[in-house]
């Protein structure tokens, strides 16, 4: 097998200060961050240390092309920092729009809500004689009645119609679609721990729970974290710009001016098949927004970036490697050539026949183009920190940290910096077979001079 050893080892293996760095349990503990448990989303904390340690200040400019549940942006605008950020799941995208719009009508949405409370209590009141396991059959696919009581489910879905069709302002809407999400999850019987669901198993404590009780509680709280952040946050917050998008971070031409951002932090998806789409399942079938496995591949997996076999399509030349990989860096085509080569000739000799070949080249093909697209859109003198992984498929090692700050100078960058975050257990997500590679999660810092 090759060995990818571009720069000495004794560089890369620097281990950072993960105290500043910080985990995700943080931003669930973190008002506003906590509205909803993203898999993957980073700690705020990581934000705030690369705004200090690159000495990113109030009316400066950062940019995170795989904004995800906001914590970039949200970090941004509590230091009035402006911001940029584009993501490409729809669902996801709403949820980060409500946690950045802090001008809502506090008191409409108390007086909406009692509104929502009402309508429900209503609705409950014309159901007598209604067969509710009909009209919850007729309203949901199979995943959803799995995961929770009947007379659960029946709330949720008065709730939700009540927010749908009770006629209020959009971010009202909004935030109403974000305070129901959030308690999807708690209310559910199923073990519905991020990311899998396994709606064969009981999770009893939420036999008892109100589900309306707990989404007026929830909303309530939401309100509180509002004014809470608005009183820590720096004054000028105002004065700041959050300029987000749902599109895709691939060509960000008509959404990101040149050389207008003075920092980038992000994570894009990890090399290691998480499926994005996939893991939001049960909340996409309850409002509606995918009825089952095809429409979220229509709607969603086909904008994301390759990162996971379920997205690929054998014969689509997509999954060839790039020719611009070759131009822009020789060294990292030839590594990755070899790397698929391996993967396509093991993949037959296993029992899923996985493409992880395609995963490896379609995953670098996207990941150019990003990297060129934040290039383009930096000023001089400037930063982008990437928060990524390696992986092993079929024991395969891919160096994605080396890979990306190759490419990066490939691109036009000056440098790259390795920064070893975290070492991570040699399991390849989604597959029982396991290696004997050590893999990590790394920082990535690439400077623009
Ligand atoms: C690791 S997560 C980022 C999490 C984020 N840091 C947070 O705090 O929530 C990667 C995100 O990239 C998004 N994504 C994948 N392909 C994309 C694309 N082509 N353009 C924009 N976003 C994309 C995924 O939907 C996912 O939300």
């Amino acid at each position: 097998m090759q060995q990818f050893t571009l720069f000495p080892i004794e560089d890369r293996d620097k281990p950072v200060d993960t105290q500043e760095w910080g985990t995700f349990k943080d931003s669930l503990r973190a008002p506003i961050h906590n509205w909803f448990t993203y898999p993957a989303g980073f700690s705020y904390r990581a934000v705030e240390f690369s705004l200090r340690t690159h000495q990113i200040r109030r009316g400066q400019t950062i940019y995170d092309p795989f904004m995800g549940s906001g914590t970039t942006n949200l970090v941004a605008k509590q230091h009035a920092i402006n911001s940029y950020g584009v993501e490409a799941h729809p669902f996801v995208f709403r949820i980060t729009r409500t946690k950045l719009h802090w001008d809502i009508d506090l008191d409409a949405i108390r007086d909406n809500l009692r509104e929502v409370e009402l309508l429900v209590r209503k609705q409950k009141q014309t159901l007598n004689g209604v067969d509710i396991d009909a009209r919850l059959k007729q309203e949901f696919p199979e995943l959803v009645l799995k995961c929770f009581a009947q007379n659960t489910l029946l709330d949720l879905l008065l709730i939700r119609d009540a927010i749908e069709e009770g006629g209020f302002a959009q971010d009202v809407r909004d935030f109403f679609f974000v305070g129901l999400t959030s308690i999807l999850r708690q209310v559910s019987t199923a073990a519905t721990g991020w990311p899998y669901i396994a709606p064969n198993k009981q999770k009893t404590t939420s036999l008892t729970k109100d589900a309306l009780q707990e989404f007026v509680r929830q909303v309530h709280r939401m309100v509180k974290d509002i004014r809470a952040t608005i009183s820590t946050a720096d004054p000028h917050y105002k004065d700041s710009f959050h300029h987000i998008h749902n599109a895709d971070s691939r060509d960000v031409k008509s959404l990101v001016p040149d050389a207008s951002i003075d920092h980038v932090f992000t994570s894009p998806p990890y090399l290691n098949n998480f499926d994005y789409a996939d893991r939001t399942r049960l909340e996409l079938y309850f409002w509606r927004e995918a009825k089952s496995w095809n429409e979220i591949s229509k709607n969603i997996r086909a904008r994301l970036i390759t990162s996971a076999t379920t997205q690929i399509v054998r014969d689509d030349p997509r999954y060839d490697l790039a020719d611009d990989l070759r131009v822009v860096s020789p060294e990292v085509y030839d590594f990755l050539s070899n790397s698929v080569r391996d993967l396509s000739q093991l993949r037959l000799g296993r029992g899923g026949k996985k493409s992880y070949d395609h995963l490896v080249s379609g995953y670098f093909n996207d990941m150019l183009k990003i990297i060129s697209e934040v290039f383009r859109v930096l000023k001089h003198n400037t930063q982008a920190v990437f928060v990524l992984g390696d992986s092993a498929p079929y024991g395969v090692h891919i160096p994605t940290d080396e890979l990306i700050g190759k490419i990066g100078l490939g691109v036009g960058f000056s440098r790259y910096q390795i920064d070893v975050l975290r070492e991570r257990g040699g399991k390849w997500n989604d597959n029982p077979q396991r290696h004997d590679q050590t893999l990590r999660e790394s920082i990535v810092t690439l400077t623009k001079v």
